[in-house]
C-alpha cells in the first residue's frame, strides 16, 4: 500500500473514492452537526470513468483514493453530474493533471462550469435519455434539471443496476461506513429528511420527476454524492422522496417563537398544551437556541406551523424574521397555521407575520393573538384555545385527505 487514501469498492466495478470531511459545520449556511462526505466514484469499465469530484480542498484526498486503485492518469472519462462546488471544486485541476479523452455535462452544465472556472473546458454535452459507451459498459444520463440546479442529472449504469443519483438521495453526514445498512436507522432517516427540507424541498416538482424517471429503471444501488451509498434500504428512501415530494402534512405542529420576558414563551407553551390535548404531536422550538436548518427539518412534514414573536423596535424578533424569511424560501405548501405574540407600546410584529405566512399561501385558522406586556390567566386560556383550535383543523384535514386517499 502506497497511498494514505483507500478507495472502497461499491460493486465489482466502482470504486467510492471521495473524502470525508469530519470538521464541516456550515454548508452555506446548513448547519451540519455530522459533518458531510463529499462523494466520488471510479467505474473500472474500458474507458475509465471518474463520477464527480470533490470540494477543492479535497483534491489530494480523492486523487489518492483513486491511485489506490488505478493510475489517475488512465482515466478516459469525467462525468460531472452537478457543477456545485462541493463536486466540481477541483475538476480544473483533476482536468488538467488526467487530461481525460472526455468530460460529460449537461448543456447548463457547461455553462455553470464555464461561469465558475472562467477558463476553456472541453465539456461534451449530453442529453436526456442519452446513452453513451464506457468501452464494454453503457451509461444512460437521465436530466434532472432544477434537482436541484438547472445543471442537474443523474447517471445511470445499467449493467450494475447502479444510479449516481448526485446530490438527490443524500444527506451530510461523515461516516466510516460506505452503506445505508451500517448505518442506525434514525440518523439516516433524521440526516436524510434535513438534506431534502433545506436542499430540495423549494424544487419538489423537480424531485417527483426525477422520482418518476427513476421508478422506470432497474435499480440495486443509489449513489449519492454525500452521505452512504443505498444499497439495502432503497425503498425505504424512495418511500421517504415520495412522501416529501408531495408535501404530506402529518399529525404534527410546530410552532416557533422567540421571547424577550417571557411572555411570548408562556403563550407558546399553553398553545403547545392546547395542541397535545387534542392528540397532536408538538415540536416547540425557541429560536434562538434552533438553527434555522434544523427548524426547516421540522418544518419538512409538519401539519401546522405557529409563530410567535414580541415586537421589538416596531418589528419582529431577529431570529423570527430570519427564519420566516428562510422557511419562505423552501414553498412547503398544504399548511395551517396561527400567530400570537406580545407587545408594550407597538404590536406590529403579528400584523407582520400574518402577512408573511399570507404570502406564504399557510391558511390562517384565526386572528392574531396579540397580549400587552404579560398575558393574565384568560390570556393563556386563549392561547389554549388556539391550539385547541389549530389541532382540530389539522385533525379534519388529516382525516378528509385519507378519506380521499390522498
Ligand atoms: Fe452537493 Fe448541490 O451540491
Amino acid at each position: 500500500m502506497t497511498e494514505p487514501y483507500v478507495a472502497s469498492k461499491i460493486t465489482d466495478r466502482v470504486y467510492w473514492v471521495g473524502a470525508i470531511d469530519w470538521a464541516l459545520r456550515d454548508f452555506h449556511g446548513y448547519a451540519t452537526e455530522r459533518g458531510t462526505t463529499y462523494n466520488a466514484y471510479l467505474v473500472l469499465a474500458d474507458k475509465i470513468t471518474l463520477v464527480d469530484t470533490v470540494r477543492a480542498p479535497f483534491r489530494k484526498e480523492m486523487m489518492s483514493r483513486i491511485a489506490s486503485v488505478i493510475d489517475p492518469a488512465r482515466i478516459d472519462y469525467i462525468i460531472s453530474n452537478h457543477s456545485e462546488m462541493d463536486h466540481s471544486g477541483c475538476l480544473p485541476e483533476v482536468i488538467d493533471h488526467v487530461k481525460p479523452e472526455k468530460v460529460f455535462a449537461t448543456e447548463n452544465g457547461l455553462k455553470a462550469l464555464k461561469a465558475h472556472f472562467h477558463r476553456d473546458l472541453d465539456i461534451t454535452v449530453v442529453r436526456d435519455g442519452q446513452t453513451v459507451s464506457l468501452g464494454s459498459v453503457p451509461a444512460t444520463f437521465i436530466e434532472t434539471r432544477m434537482l436541484h440546479w438547472p445543471d442537474s442529472m443523474f447517471t445511470y449504469l445499467p449493467e450494475d443496476r447502479l444510479l449516481f443519483s448526485q446530490d438527490a438521495f443524500g444527506m451530510h453526514l461523515a461516516s466510516t461506513q460506505r452503506f445505508d445498512d451500517e448505518i442506525d436507522d434514525a440518523i439516516l432517516e433524521y440526516e436524510a429528511a434535513k438534506y431534502y427540507a433545506n436542499i430540495l424541498l423549494p424544487f419538489s416538482a423537480a424531485a417527483k420527476i426525477a422520482l418518476e424517471k427513476a421508478s422506470k429503471l432497474d435499480i440495486a444501488v443509489i449513489a449519492p454524492d454525500h452521505g452512504p451509498v443505498w444499497r439495502t434500504n432503497l425503498k425505504r428512501i424512495v418511500d421517504f422522496y415520495a412522501r416529501w415530494t408531495a408535501h404530506k402534512p402529518a399529525n404534527k405542529a410546530l410552532i416557533i417563537y422567540d421571547t424577550m420576558w417571557g411572555s411570548t414563551e408562556a403563550m407558546a407553551k399553553a398553545i403547545e398544551d392546547g395542541l397535545i390535548s387534542e392528540g397532536v404531536q408538538v415540536r416547540s422550538m425557541r429560536l434562538r437556541e434552533n438553527h434555522r436548518s434544523n427548524v426547516a427539518t421540522e418544518y419538512l412534514d409538519a401539519g401546522a406551523i405557529i409563530v410567535g414573536s414580541p415586537t421589538l423596535n416596531g418589528g419582529m424578533f431577529p431570529t423570527v424574521a430570519e427564519n420566516l424569511s428562510y422557511l419562505k424560501g423552501l414553498r412547503r405548501k398544504n399548511l395551517i397555521g396561527a400567530v400570537f405574540g406580545s407587545y408594550g407600546w407597538t404590536g406590529d410584529a403579528v400584523g407582520q407575520i400574518k402577512e408573511i405566512l399570507t404570502a406564504m399561501r399557510v391558511e390562517l385558522v384565526a386572528e392574531p393573538i396579540n397580549v400587552l406586556y404579560v398575558p393574565e390567566e384568560q390570556a393563556l386560556m386563549d392561547c389554549r384555545d388556539l391550539g385547541t383550535l389549530v389541532a382540530r383543523k389539522l385533525n379534519e384535514r388529516i382525516s378528509s385527505a385519507g378519506n380521499s386517499g390522498a
